[in-house]
C-alpha cells in the first residue's frame, strides 16, 4: 500500500533529507585521498547528530554503519572500514536520516582527485539517469514512466542497470511501497499522485549487471569486477511537478 503524505509530512521529511544532503555536501569537500573510509562514516554520523538527526541505516537489519561506503566494483551497502581511499577511486555515499519520525535518504558518487573520462562519464550518465527519472515524477503519470527514463538514459550508453535493487517509497519507514525498479516500459504500476514521496536510485554497471553479495551479507559487488556507480534521492510528488526535498 502506498502512503501519501500531507504537507506538514512531505516537510518533515524534507529536514530530514536536508541533513542527508547537507551531510553528502560536506562529505564531498572532506574526501581526500588516504582517508579510511571508517573516517567518512565517523564524520558524517558527528553532523548528523550535531544536526539532532538520528542515523537511520545504523541497526537497520543490524547494518552497523552510518554510511554505506561503496567504492570502484561495490555497487552499494559497503561497510565503512579501514579500507583507505585512493587517488582515482569512485566512492558511492549512501545516507539516510531519522528526524521527528520521517526519514531522508540520498546517494552520490564522488570521484577522488583525477579519474579516467571514462569513469567520469559512467558517473555522470547514472546522475543524469537519476534527473531523467525525477522528470517524470508528474502527477497523473506512472511509476514506470520513471523506471523507463532511468533505464533510455543509461543502456544507449552500453552500460547495465542493476535489477537486484530498487528504489522505493519512504516516510515513517525507510522502505514504503512503491518498489521502483530501475527499467520497465512506460505506463505501467500505479498512477503517481500527489503526496508520494519517493526514493529514486539508479545503480549503473560499467561492465555486466550481475551483483555478488560479499561475505559480510552486506556489500555488494560486480560480478565482473567493473566499476559501478550510484545516485538517488528522494522527491515528493506535487501538482506542480516533482520537487527534491534531498537537496541543499
Ligand atoms: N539507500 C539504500 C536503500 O534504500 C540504503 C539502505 S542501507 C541499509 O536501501 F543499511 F539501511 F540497509
Ligand atoms: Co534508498
Amino acid at each position: 500500500m502506498i502512503i501519501l503524505k500531507s504537507k506538514e509530512e512531505v516537510e518533515k521529511i524534507a529536514v530530514s533529507c536536508r541533513m542527508v544532503a547537507s551531510s553528502l555536501l560536506a562529505l564531498k569537500a572532506y574526501i581526500k585521498p588516504g582517508m579510511t573510509t571508517k573516517m567518512l562514516d565517523t564524520f558524517v554520523e558527528k553532523k548528523i547528530i550535531d544536526q539532532g538527526g538520528i542515523p537511520a541505516f545504523k541497526g537497520y537489519r543490524n547494518y552497523p554503519a552510518t554510511l554505506c561506503v561503496s567504492v570502484n566494483e561495490v555497487v552499494v551497502h559497503g561497510i565503512p572500514s579501514g579500507l583507505v581511499i585512493k587517488e582515482g577511486d569512485i566512492v558511492g555515499i549512501d545516507l539516510g536520516v531519522i528526524h521527528d519520525g520521517f526519514y531522508g535518504d540520498a546517494a552520490v558518487t564522488i570521484p577522488v582527485g583525477e579519474v579516467s573520462d571514462k569513469v567520469m562519464h559512467l558517473l555522470d550518465v547514472t546522475e543524469k539517469s537519476l534527473y531523467a527519472g525525477i522528470d517524470q515524477g508528474k502527477e497523473g503519470g506512472r511509476l514506470s514512466d520513471i523506471s523507463h527514463a532511468v533505464q533510455c538514459t543509461v543502456e544507449p550508453e552500453g552500460y547495465s542497470i542493476v535489477t537486484d535493487f530498487v528504489g522505493h517509497g519512504i516516510g515513517r519507514s525507510l522502505h514504503e511501497d512503491p518498489q521502483i525498479p530501475n527499467y520497465g516500459d512506460k505506463g505501467k504500476g500505479p498512477r503517481l499522485r500527489e503526496g508520494m514521496v519517493l526514493a529514486i536510485e539508479p545503480m549503473v554497471n560499467m561492465g555486466d549487471p550481475e551483483v555478488t553479495i560479499l561475505g559480510d551479507g552486506w556489500t555488494a559487488v560486480t560480478s565482473d569486477s567493473s566499476y559501478s556507480a550510484h545516485f538517488e534521492h528522494t522527491i515528493a510528488i506535487t501538482k506542480n511537478g516533482p520537487i527534491i526535498l534531498s537537496q541543499v
